[in-house]
């Protein structure tokens, strides 16, 4: 098969293979006891599932998202994979569901990469190979609750950038009519059921040409999310001093609704090292005046700028100029340096793969 690199977007591509491993437990004394199975490779891309399991019936389900960079050194780098695998047991807890431990999930994903290697996509092309960990409650049952078996799937795919014109500006519109996640709801969990609970807001978004600006469910005065991906925004206070540089805040909201960012994680870092301020805090939207620049981010996306979000319940429009930013691309080009091997990965964030 030929895969043009360069068309490819945030779209489905058949891979060679799919990784599946099982677990079978059984609830005891209100905890769940059981087994996992090795993974193993199929080039069967559908699965046989009961009508009335769990994951069909009450959403029992999670997944993940991560991506294999092949380096400028021509090598495949996988990006924090065990944050994934950290955050997935998190999802599956919430769920209850039995977590993938990191081990398991370390090793099926190796074995998508190992068995989809043709589906990496060369240095330069700006497409990466993205991998897809799925949880699914497989026991059927009819009676409200989770269930005892489970399966993890990893369906590799490679992708281009999320957005088609790659690292360029979105705009976004501000939301208050329909909830993603409640406050102590499910938001900080990657479930399924939160991101079909935003369709009714995305979609309608997207028929204006916005994306999803969600705000707190309890107040909608806060930022929450940008449609499915973190919020950042750069502040900048003029210099006591003539002549000295502005004081660079990076500011990303705290909220229990909100997705913790792997990436969001890695960019709060590296601002650090830049020497800008980090703060995460709640974030009221009439702030976004105050900000120099705002962004999305994400796995998919990286960092995509914002050049506009429009309030239209306020009757307000913030801008951020329509280009990407200074500092925006400046941690734009510092976390794509360490995925791509063109700098030192002084955090030890990329596992190097050897013999591919
Ligand atoms: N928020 C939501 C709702 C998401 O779906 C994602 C994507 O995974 C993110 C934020 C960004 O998280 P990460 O950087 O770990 O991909
Ligand atoms: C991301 O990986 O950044 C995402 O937003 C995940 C989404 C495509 C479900």
């Amino acid at each position: 098969m030929t895969i043009n690199w360069q068309s490819l977007g945030f779209h489905y591509t058949e891979p060679d293979y799919i990784i599946r491993a099982a677990y079978h437990g059984k609830w005891q004394n209100g905890g769940l006891v059981g087994t996992w199975d090795e993974p193993y490779a199929t080039d069967d891309k559908t699965i046989r599932l009961h009508v009335s399991a769990t994951c069909l019936q009450y959403g029992q389900e999670a997944f993940e998202g991560l991506k294999a960079f092949r380096g400028i050194d021509g090598k495949i780098r996988i990006f924090r994979w065990q944050e994934n695998a950290k955050r997935m047991q998190h999802s599956a807890r919430a769920l209850k569901m039995a977590p993938p431990p990191t081990e398991l999930f370390g090793k099926a994903i190796l074995l998508a990469l190992r068995k989809n290697l043709a589906f990496v996509p060369p240095y330069e092309t700006g497409a990466t190979l993205y991998f897809r960990p799925l949880l699914i409650g497989t026991t059927p049952r009819l009676g409200v609750g989770p269930g005892r078996d489970f399966e993890l799937i990893i369906i590799p795919t490679p992708i281009g950038p999320y957005y088609e014109k790659g690292f360029s500006c979105t705009s976004f519109i501000v939301n208050r009519h329909v909830d993603r996640a409640a406050p102590l709801g499910t938001g900080q969990y990657k479930v399924g059921g939160n991101y079909a609970a935003s369709f009714r807001a995305t979609e309608a978004a997207h028929l204006q040409g916005f994306d999803c600006l969600f705000t707190d469910a309890k107040t909608h005065k806060y930022i929450d999310e940008c449609s499915a991906a973190n919020f950042i925004g750069i502040r900048c206070q003029e210099a006591e001093v003539n002549g000295s540089e502005p004081m660079v805040e990076y500011l990303t909201p705290r909220s229990r609704a909100i997705l913790p960012s792997i990436t969001n994680d890695s960019l709060m870092t590296l601002a650090r090292d830049r020497g800008m301020k980090v703060t995460r805090r709640r974030i009221r939207v009439d702030e976004l005046s105050q900000l120099k620049e705002a962004a999305a981010c994400g796995t998919a996306c990286v960092i995509s700028p914002i050049d506009k979000v429009i309030d239209a319940d306020k009757n307000t429009i913030y801008t951020f100029g329509n280009k990407p930013g200074k500092y925006c691309t400046m941690l734009y080009n510092d976390l794509q340096d360490i995925q791509y091997g063109r700098t030192e990965d002084k955090y030890g964030w990329c596992e190097v793969i050897d013999n591919c």
